[in-house]
């Protein structure tokens, strides 16, 4: 059964759904990824490779876990983390504590109406947030606007793996297992039925690559990791 929400109450029903699970979210993450989430977004960062000194922009940030990463990179740039969901960036201040303001801060703001000027950002990043937006390419449109022109973009996000019997043993593990997990650890075992019918719901790394150049994006590549189980994106803008 579809426990997912009508586009019009998409929005409150997400802003709703990750502030009940802000406080496990890392955790739950860990372990139904086998510890590879990390990885993923280590991969991402280096995409987009900060420029030192420059501003990064990760999009629904949500706990903050690429914020570490992205300061690592542009040393005395400025990164931001922006999402809607107050309470999960207050689950991970902890994060950007150890780094000090000057090199990273949370903002709330929406990502289909972004609270940044035109042109504002070096690189950009967003994981595992493009399957709860209500509008998929007026987000890739709002992160164009807002970044430099030589900006480059990744986007993580889960994807389905190609070959059958992996396939199988994915929504085996995604659609029966990953609901008892969110239930066990974080409490909540319809907000991890959300995910696996959230991302069958999801466009294919085809389409959505379509989606960002149609936003405006260029050379738009993508890569499958963990057996194909996620997909990330990048393109430039020009
Ligand atoms: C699955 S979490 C991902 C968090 C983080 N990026 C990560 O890699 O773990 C999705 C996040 O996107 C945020 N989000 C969803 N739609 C949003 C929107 N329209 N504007 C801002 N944040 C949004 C949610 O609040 C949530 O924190």
């Amino acid at each position: 059964m579809s426990i997912l929400p009508p586009a019009e109450e998409k929005a409150v029903y997400v802003e709703r759904m990750f502030a009940r699970i802000a406080s496990g979210y890392d955790r739950v993450n860990r372990v139904m990824t086998f510890g590879l989430d990390q990885g993923w977004r280590r991969r991402v960062v280096a995409a987009v490779a900060p420029p030192v000194g420059g501003r990064s922009l990760d999009v629904g940030t949500g706990t903050g876990d690429f914020l570490p990463q992205l300061a690592a990179w542009s040393r005395d740039g400025m990164s931001v983390g922006v999402d809607f969901t107050l309470p999960m960036m207050v689950e991970g201040q902890h994060k950007l504590d150890v780094l000090g303001s000057h090199q990273a801060a949370f903002v709330g703001g929406d990502a289909l109406r972004l609270p940044f000027p035109d042109n504002s950002f070096d690189a950009i990043t967003t994981g595992f947030m493009m399957r709860n937006v209500t509008d998929i390419a007026l987000a890739f449109r709002e992160l164009h606007r807002v970044a430099r022109p030589g900006a480059v973009v990744a986007c993580l996000e889960v994807s389905r793996p190609r070959y059958l019997l992996v396939r199988v043993g994915h929504r085996l593990y995604f659609e029966g297992v990953v609901p008892w997990i969110g239930q066990l650890l974080g409490g909540d075992r319809r907000a991890y039925t959300y995910l696996p019918q959230s991302a069958r719901a999801f466009p294919s790394p085809e389409r959505l690559a379509e989606l960002m150049g149609q936003a405006g994006w260029h050379h738009v590549t993508y890569r499958l990791h963990g057996l194909g189980a996620v997909a990330i994106h990048v393109g430039a803008k020009v």
